[in-house]
This record gives structure tokens, sequence and C-alpha cells, in this order.
């Protein structure tokens, strides 16, 4: 795994990437780095547009997902829809069931309620440690986060150095806005979450999402009851100890 990345190489290929479509995006970094680019999908709808693009045009991307345990039916539905609908396999990675049994017994089954560090020891657990699993080897992460999305999204740019993973992080979406992203699921019939419908737009564990309503910020409806930080770890640069703890652990 690379150490390091220079930040001129890495101006130049935000510039190349700034310059193509989605596709585009994607095979440039897939032709550049070959066998080590892996997309996570949350299954929302920006990831639904990034797995129809890589996989309608072949492009060799690994797409894997974080099944957290906590998710809703209708994920868990959605994931099979998509792998029946392109004849492909996502990834599945898992927390480690012996750590979820010393959690939950311990700790009972919604301490994520209790404060801000037990939502954070659970995201820990069952999303952040099995995604720095999933990432073993993996020198491209690509991700379906915008800026639009939140107040925190807004520095993002087109690709990264991500410091705590030691890896380069492509945000192939990342200036898109929420009607182009539904405007191309709808162009190429693409399956998506029904609970979209039901006024869920970022979703991600069943007891942590609510719908929100017309208006409301976009992220309201995740982790609803803290006042702020509405981040589950996955995005944050983690310090290249803590990364290396977390591969040597899995
Ligand atoms: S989160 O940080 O609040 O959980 P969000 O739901 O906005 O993230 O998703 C942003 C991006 O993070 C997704 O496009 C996807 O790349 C990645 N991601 C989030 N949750 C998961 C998951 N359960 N499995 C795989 N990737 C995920
Ligand atoms: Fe746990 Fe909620 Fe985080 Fe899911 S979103 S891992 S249930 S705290």
């Amino acid at each position: 795994m690379a150490t390091h990345h220079d930040t001129h190489d890495l101006h130049a290929l935000a510039s190349a990437l700034e310059a193509l479509d989605l596709p585009g995006r994607l095979r440039l970094v897939a032709d550049r780095f070959p066998g080590t680019v892996a997309f996570s999908t949350s299954l929302g709808q920006e990831d639904q547009v990034i797995t129809d693009a890589i996989w309608t045009h072949d492009i060799p991307i690994r797409i894997f997902t974080l099944d957290t345990g906590r998710l809703f039916e209708e994920t868990h539905a959605l994931i099979d829809a998509t792998r029946e609908r392109y004849g492909r396999q996502i990834e599945v990675y898992f927390p480690d069931a012996a750590e979820v049994e010393v959690f939950v017994g311990t700790r009972g089954h919604h301490s994520f309620r209790a404060s801000v560090d037990d939502r954070k020891a659970c995201c820990e657990l069952r999303k952040v440690r099995p995604l720095a699993r999933a990432l073993q080897g993996v020198r491209v992460w690509v991700t379906g986060l915008r800026r639009e999305q939140s107040a925190n999204r807004q520095g993002m740019r087109i690709v990264e150095w991500d410091e705590g993973y030691g890896l380069l992080k492509l945000n192939p979406l990342i200036e898109w806005s929420l009607d182009e992203v539904v405007a191309y699921l709808d162009e190429h019939d693409v399956p998506d979450n029904p609970l979209h419908a039901q006024g869920y737009v970022s979703i991600g564990c069943a007891p942590c999402t609510r719908p929100i309503a017309p208006g409301e910020d976009p992220r309201a409806g995740r982790w609803w009851w803290e006042a702020s930080k509405k981040e589950c770890g996955l995005h944050r640069v983690l310090t290249p100890v803590a990364a290396r703890d977390a591969q040597e652990q899995s």
C-alpha cells in the first residue's frame, strides 16, 4: 500500500478527473491502479448511480457493502435486487461476531442512545472496523459522497489523499446535485430503496434513521436525537497509527 502521495500528482489527477463524465472518472482510476480500486456502497441513491456506472460499463472495480447487522429490511432487499439486476456480486462485510456478542451482551441493544460516545462505539464496531478490513490492499477507495449533503462535506474534493487509511479517496459524484442523482436513476431504471419515497433521504441503520420533512436538512434524519456531529466515523481522517491498528486487528 502506498504511504504518501505527491501533492502535485494529486492536483493533476483531480483536473483530469474533473474533465471526465462518471464512467470516465471510474475508468481512469481503474486503469491507473489496476486491481486495487474498491467502491463502498450503502445502497443509497448516489451509491446506486455509481454501481450502475461500474457494472454497465464493465469497469474492474470491486463493490462492497458494510452490513452492520442493523440495516433496514428494505436495504437488504435492495442488495438482492441489485445483484439480480446486474447479475453480479456485492461483497458483504459484517462486524466481528465475537465483538458484537460482548458489546451487546454487556451494553444492551440500544446503547447508542445513551451518549454520542456510546453511539460512536457502536459505529466503530459495526462499520469502521469492517471498513478497515474491506480496504486492505486497496489503493483507491470510491465513495458516493456529495458536497451538497452536509456542511462537513462542503470542503471535500473529487480526489483526496486519506492519511488515515493511506489511500486515495475518489468521490466521483462530489459536485452532483440530488436532482441529477435522481434523474440518473430514472433514466437508467436503476433499482432504489422504497424508503426514499417515504421521506427517507440519507439511509443508515434502522434504529438510527428517520424520515425528514420537506425542506429539512438532508442529514437531519440520521442520529436525530444528537445535537450535532452527524457523521459515523467512516469518513473522518484516522491517524496512521489508528488505521494500522485497525488493520492488524482484522
Ligand atoms: S455516513 O458516514 O453518514 O454513514 P453516508 O450514509 O452519508 O455516510 O454515505 C456516504 C458514503 O459512505 C456512501 O456513499 C458510501 O460510499 C459510504 N458508506 C456509508 N455507509 C456505508 C455502508 N454501510 N457500507 C458501505 N459503504 C458505506
Ligand atoms: Fe450502531 Fe446506529 Fe451506528 Fe448503526 S448507525 S452502527 S446502529 S450507532
